[in-house]
């Protein structure tokens, strides 16, 4: 598994496994077991998706040790300000049936509680309780507020991001600053995988319209989540061995619309103005 040095030296897969997964939650385990077994290390999880507890489960009797595993969790909306933020922790890796996530992030930007839950990540962070602190949903407007009083530097800025909405301006700021680009809904959760100049493109050479899309951000070096329910495809997503030509990469890059799946963060969750 490729992985990348982030800006505290911490060694993160560039490919995880979301697991934002809607439906039977019974199903998950079969999944999960599919994910070890093709070598996924990386689980991106949020205590908003409300099956830590059964991930948890599956952590501890996977046959991984903990310190292969890089966890992902994020602090949800609920449970943001300082002391909310280090109960939610509590709470996060008691059902995750972990002492310690890799990676701890705040899920949305949200005003009120702003610095506060940034101060807890950096308090759980030199506490040894993490290994790295980032955000999620932040553009570049929320990062330079945030960097008015962080005294760490986020690590990772997890985005939406895929060839209908591929966040090229936040990517170069990001870039300037250190903090690393991780890209959800990858695939666009789905609608970007009908795309005709993406298929053309696929058919050349000879893999899925997911594995194209999938290359083209770990070839822009921006890290990927995707998520699957069909055992072929945990598999297929990780076979991305290949490289694209420049040209592929711009025909790609040129599909952009400014489309997003979700709402523009500054629309979610927000109960007061920035
Ligand atoms: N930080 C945030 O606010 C945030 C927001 C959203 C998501 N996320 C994270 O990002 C992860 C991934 O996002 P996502 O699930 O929304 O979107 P996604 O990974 O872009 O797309 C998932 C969809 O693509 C399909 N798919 C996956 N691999 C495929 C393949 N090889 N061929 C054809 N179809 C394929 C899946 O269908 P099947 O299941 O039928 O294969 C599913 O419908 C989530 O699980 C979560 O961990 C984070």
């Amino acid at each position: 598994m490729r992985t990348i040095t982030l800006n505290n030296g911490v060694e993160m897969p560039m490919i995880g496994f979301g697991t934002d997964i809607s439906g039977d939650l019974t199903a998950l385990e079969p999944t999960l077991t599919l994910t070890i077994q093709a070598g996924y290390r990386l689980f991106d999880t949020a205590a908003s998706y409300g099956n830590q507890r059964q991930l948890g489960q599956f952590f501890s009797t996977a046959g991984i040790p903990r310190d292969e595993l890089f966890i992902t969790s994020k602090v949800a909306q609920t449970e943001q300000g300082y002391q909310q933020t280090l109960a939610a922790f509590e709470a996060t890796t008691q059902a995750l049936q972990t002492d310690y996530l890799d990676l701890y992030l705040v899920h949305w930007p949200k005003y009120g509680p702003f610095f506060e839950t940034w101060r807890a990540l950096e308090t759980l962070y030199r506490a040894g309780k993490v290994q790295a602190i980032g955000v999620s949903n932040f553009e570049s407007h929320h990062l330079d507020r945030l960097l008015t009083q962080a005294t760490i530097m986020p690590a990772i800025d997890q985005v939406e991001t895929h060839p209908y909405f591929n966040q090229h301006v936040l990517h170069e700021y990001l870039t300037t600053l250190g903090i690393y680009h991780q890209a959800w809904s990858p695939l666009g959760r789905g609608q970007v995988l009908h795309d005709p100049v993406i298929a053309k493109i696929a058919e050349r050479y000879q893999v899925s319209v997911a594995q194209i899309i999938l290359a083209w951000h770990l070839q822009k070096n921006v890290a990927i989540i995707p998520s699957t329910t069909h055992a072929e495809r945990i598999q297929e997503n990780l076979n991305l061995d290949f490289q694209l030509t420049v040209k592929d990469m711009a025909k790609i890059d040129a599909l952009q619309r400014g489309e997003r799946i979700m709402g523009a963060p500054d629309e979610n969750y927000m109960e007061d103005k920035w």
